[in-house]
């Protein structure tokens, strides 16, 4: 592995660890395969967590409408959006590293050329690399519940993060989150019918089945390991989707 991308295989360096954490640390070693993938293919896949404001169009060597995949755990939900939408891009971010190496390694496997990946904090990436008014959307797929009440603040859908997503986000642009969690899907309703630069079509939750041809952008979300999970304990999973209001 070329040295410039051992950091992959220690902890991730949290710049951010003065703010509150919104995922849970992880141990444990990563297998071959997963080194293997990093020091394959990282350097070809991965964007540096911290850094200046990247080009999006010079990443992925195309303009064509960047979304991003936020707490993307093994990529399982990110390929399968890139797959159903080639001409979108996605940036998938996790601070996961055995997840991100997942995704690297299956992502090869089937040759797409349209995600690239950042190991990290996403509100770091966010913050610092990516410009304003520059995205097509952001996906929050069954963010960690944090369900104890003390761990709420932990809750990575709050109406700071959601404000600066939404800076992000070009006009139209969308946010679509999902998860199983009653109290969360709650709070993600309420935090984005808070946000005045954000209007919600549905006036609540929105439907299962999502397509591009009611709603740009939108992708028929995979079902992953949560949702399957979700289903065998009886959960109901809500959805909530919302998009930056176009200029007056
Ligand atoms: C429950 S998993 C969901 C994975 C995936 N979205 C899915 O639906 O299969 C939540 C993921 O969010 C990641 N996560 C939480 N906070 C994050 C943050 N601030 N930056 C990047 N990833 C984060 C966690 O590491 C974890 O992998």
């Amino acid at each position: 592995m070329p040295s410039c991308w051992s950091f992959l295989l220690s902890p991730v360096a949290d710049p951010a660890s003065q703010r509150v954490r919104t995922y849970h640390a992880r141990r444990g070693r990563l297998s071959d395969n997963h080194r293997a993938a990093l020091a394959n293919v990282g350097e070809r896949w991965l964007l540096d967590p911290t850094g200046d404001e990247l080009d999006l169009a010079a990443v992925f060597g195309r303009p064509a409408p960047v979304v991003l995949d936020i707490g993307c755990g093994m990529g399982e939900s990110s390929l399968a959006q890139a797959v159903a939408a080639p001409d979108a891009s996605i940036l998938a971010i996790d601070v996961h590293t055995r997840g991100i190496a997942t995704l690297l390694r299956h992502g090869e496997e089937a040759r797409l050329t349209n995600v690239r990946a950042v190991l990290g904090d996403a509100v770091t990436f966010i913050e610092q690399r990516v410009r304003r008014g520059s995205l097509a959307g952001a996906r929050i797929y069954f963010p960690d519940p944090w369900p104890k009440v003390r761990h709420h603040k932990r809750r990575l859908v709050q109406p700071d993060f959601v404000a600066l997503l939404v800076d992000r986000l070009a006009s139209g642009g969308f946010i679509h989150c999902a998860t199983d969690d009653e109290g969360y899907a709650a709070q993600m309703l309420e935090v984005v019918d808070a946000e005045p630069r954000l209007e919600n079509p549905f006036a609540d939750f929105a439907p299962r089945h999502l397509t591009s041809s009611t709603l740009p952008g939108a992708v028929d979300r995979p079902v992953t390991k949560y949702e399957r999970r979700a289903g065998r304990l009886g959960h109901p999973v809500r959805d909530v989707w919302a998009t930056r209001r176009l200029p007056a």
